[in-house]
């Protein structure tokens, strides 16, 4: 843990809570290791942006020498205002309109289709020009059906069978198929998993002798359980060198380049979400502790029932005669007005009073960008701790004003 119980107290102090408090030296960490995922073959990493949209963080991805992709026009305008140039942005789009697509076209960013009608769509737009194609490789993984994007039950992508038509469309239009893109879902931990996915993905590129890239796709999972081993990276470098290298013995085109598309994995592990303890009760037979965390703040415990690790930050530090090692079982939940405002049921846990406070670690993916202003809640604020160990504001929380804006006057 990146920070002390003295500077969680502090934090709340000067910021209020619900807060998110990120690491910029496990940030850069992350994107290192990812980057050095595959030293000897032409590589390139695109942070797969949906996991954590705040600017400040996008301009340190950036630093570190990635690239980005892109879910939607939001998500482009912002990468682009965190410097992200043209080239370096790739618009992975999905049942999007054709103002959506020129969206990116106008603005030089190749976009990747994943179906036959937005290949059409595309082909319209911009005939002569240069496009990518999805492509479900037929098996996903996940750690939540709601997450697996690969295989016969999700909507993405193009299965293999239509590669004809694929080809029929862009010579229709004259368009160039720059690269093919999958991704077979969101976290694993069984690098197997992956390489499996690769190669099947492998054998749809040798239908297309011609590509400048092939993008595998994210999904690299974090652990999020104690005790739950990391995925190997190392081995998964290896393995996936070994099957590229192969590809490259048949592939025409040699100056190929390979992509991935990590999310969580570069964001997960250096975010924190800090709470406050506002209540404890017993109701029947369970223990309930109320926090300022509701599923507006964290929606990945309701949503998919994932398991985030917690910790109770003790407020008088164990002098007011409660032993603050003991444990009970307890429920964690929030202050939204549904009971399945739950962010972790029946956990063991430090016992907790009013004041103190509640870490949720491991929540810098997929939590402030799946946050709402459900039940009129504002959304947190957003703290980096930089190298020098300095907190800085870099998103502030939510204002009344701010729930209004929107309405016209
Ligand atoms: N590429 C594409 C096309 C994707 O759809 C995704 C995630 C990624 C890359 C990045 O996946 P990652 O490396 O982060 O696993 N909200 C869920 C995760 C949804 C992921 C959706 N797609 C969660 O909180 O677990």
């Amino acid at each position: 843990m990146f920070l002390s119980n003295d500077t969680v107290f502090k934090l709340k102090e000067k910021y209020g809570t619900p807060l998110y408090v990120y690491s910029e030296s496990i940030l850069r960490q992350r994107c290192r290791e990812m980057k050095n995922l595959l030293p000897n073959k032409k590589f390139r990493v695109n942070y797969s942006a949906k996991a954590n949209t705040n600017l400040e963080i996008l301009k340190i991805i950036r630093e570190e020498g990635l690239d980005v992709d892109a879910m939607s026009p939001g998500e482009i305008y912002i990468e682009q205002l965190a410097g992200f140039d043209s080239s370096q942005i790739f618009y992975i789009s999905n049942n999007v309109s054709a103002e959506e697509m020129r969206f990116a076209i106008d603005r030089n960013i190749l976009v990747s289709v994943d179906s036959l009608s937005q290949l059409e769509m595309y082909g319209q737009i911009n005939p002569g020009g240069k496009v990518a194609v999805r492509f479900n490789p037929g098996k996903g993984a996940g750690h939540h059906e709601k997450v697996i994007t690969a295989g016969k039950k999700t909507k993405f992508g193009i299965q293999k069978e239509l590669i004809p038509q694929v080809k029929a469309i862009a010579e229709k239009y004259n368009l160039t198929l720059a690269g093919i893109n999958q991704h077979i879902g969101s976290l694993f931990l069984d690098w197997r998993d992956y390489i499996d996915g690769v190669c099947s993905f492998l054998e749809i590129a040798k239908e297309f002798p011609n590509l400048s890239f092939l993008d595998l796709g994210g999904g690299f999972g974090v652990p999020y359980k104690p005790g739950e081993s990391r995925l190997d990276l190392e081995r998964l470098g290896k393995e996936l060198d070994i099957v590229l290298t192969k590809f490259l013995g048949e592939y025409p085109k040699k100056d190929i380049i390979f992509k991935i598309e990590p999310g969580r994995y570069i964001v997960a592990e250096c975010g924190v979400l800090l709470g406050s303890v506002n209540s404890v009760k017993k109701s029947f037979d369970t223990t309930y502790i109320g926090t300022d965390i509701g599923f507006n703040v964290l929606a990945r415990p309701v949503m998919y029932d994932s398991y985030h690790e917690m910790e109770i930050v003790k407020k008088s530090a164990g002098n007011n005669g409660t032993n603050k090692d003991a444990r009970i079982k307890a429920t964690i939940v929030g202050n939204i007005c549904e009971s399945g405002d739950i962010l972790a049921r029946d956990r063991e846990i430090q016992t907790a009073e009013v004041g103190d406070m509640l870490i949720v670690y491991t929540a810098g993916a997929y939590g402030y960008s799946m946050s709402s202003n459900y039940n009129c809640r504002l959304r947190p604020a957003e703290v980096l701790i930089d190298l020098n160990g300095e907190d800085r504001l870099i998103r502030k929380r939510d204002t009344l004003e701010s729930l209004v804006q929107n309405f016209p006057a």
